[in-house]
């Protein structure tokens, strides 16, 4: 029937010209991980400066991958040359993906949304946000196609971690989520999870309350953070400890997402400490800054 050739077509829409909002940890993580999976992808960000250091985290990474034996030095090109970088958010207009990953502001993604809705063409274009925690539903509402917009979630270090959460909002298309989770699957080969659109969502509704505890251990003087890291390396088989892992995750984003985690559900373990909020007025925002509760 129509329908069902129509629905073929649908689901073998092929993701190839794709763009990223923002060059910060999480965007230049992103980007790399679509230029190496062959995707043509632009990179938006908001002055020439941030472009370059945008430019220069990625060209890090790619080295590093290329040192660890991970990728030739020819895939390494191959992955720079997909890559383009501007500063006007109106060459996104022929883009089927876009993932904004600004900073956590409400008010900033939401402004993003409202220009993609502007300048992105394609009807069947589908529009990401990688927040840790925010609203989904917020950033569709600032579109005029609310069931084209999703959560598209990677953790840190995201050429390394394997898994991305797929948020569905209230009004999410369950075709959008399918597409991206294909996407995100047969593409960029990481492994994606189904979440809803609660503070949190999975992970880190899970992970934010537990580092949290571990700074107001911290806090209270009950431990150091390098016994308190050791603890969970060594007796709990962790890659790294909670505080070193608040300073990867970034301490502004930890502050973040307590905030929101916290406000949304009262959940008292994810109350952010008062240590976090100085740390952040302070600008020791962890391993992205040189200093968090370690120095790098
Ligand atoms: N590109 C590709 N591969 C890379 C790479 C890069 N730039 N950098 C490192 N790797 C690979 C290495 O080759 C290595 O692979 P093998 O194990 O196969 O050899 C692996 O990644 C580990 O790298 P290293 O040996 O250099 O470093 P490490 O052993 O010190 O590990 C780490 C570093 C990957 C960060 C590890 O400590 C880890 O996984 N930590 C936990 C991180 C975590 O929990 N992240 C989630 C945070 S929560 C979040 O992000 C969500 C949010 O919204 C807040």
């Amino acid at each position: 029937t129509a329908e069902s050739e129509n629905n073929e077509e649908k689901n073998d829409m092929v993701i190839a010209r794709t763009a990223v909002i923002g060059s910060g940890l999480m965007g230049a993580g992103i980007a790399e991980v679509l230029a190496k999976s062959g995707c043509d992808v632009i990179v938006s960000e908001v002055s020439d400066d941030a472009v370059a250091a945008g430019r220069a985290r990625i060209e890090k990474s790619l080295a590093k991958a290329v040192e660890k034996g991970k990728l030739s030095a020819a895939e390494s090109e191959a992955a720079l040359s997909r890559l383009r970088f501007t500063t006007d958010i109106a060459d996104l207009a022929d883009r089927q993906l876009v993932i904004e990953a600004a900073s956590e502001n409400e008010d900033i993604k939401k402004a993003i949304f409202a220009q993609l809705d502007e300048v992105v063409t394609d009807p069947t274009a589908i529009l990401a946000s990688n927040t840790s925690s925010m609203p989904i539903i917020r950033f569709a509402q600032a579109t005029s196609r609310p069931e084209r917009v999703l959560g598209i979630h990677f953790f840190n270090p995201a050429p390394v971690q394997p898994l991305v959460e797929i948020v569905s909002s209230v009004l999410t298309d369950p075709e959008v989520a399918e597409t991206a989770t294909t996407f995100v699957t047969e593409v960029l080969g990481k492994a994606p999870v189904q979440a809803s659109d609660r503070p949190g969502f999975i992970v880190n509704a899970l992970l934010i309350p537990y580092l949290c505890s571990a700074i107001r251990m911290l806090e209270a003087g009950l431990a150091t953070k390098e016994d308190i890291d050791t603890g969970m390396v060594k007796g709990c088989a962790h890659p790294m400890g909670p505080i070193a892992l608040a300073d990867l995750v970034g301490i502004d984003t930890c502050l973040f997402a307590a905030e929101s985690i916290y406000t949304e559900t009262g959940d008292p373990a994810a109350k952010p400490p008062v240590l976090l909020s100085r740390m952040v007025d302070a600008g020791l925002l962890g391993v992205k800054s040189g200093r968090g509760f370690y120095e790098y």
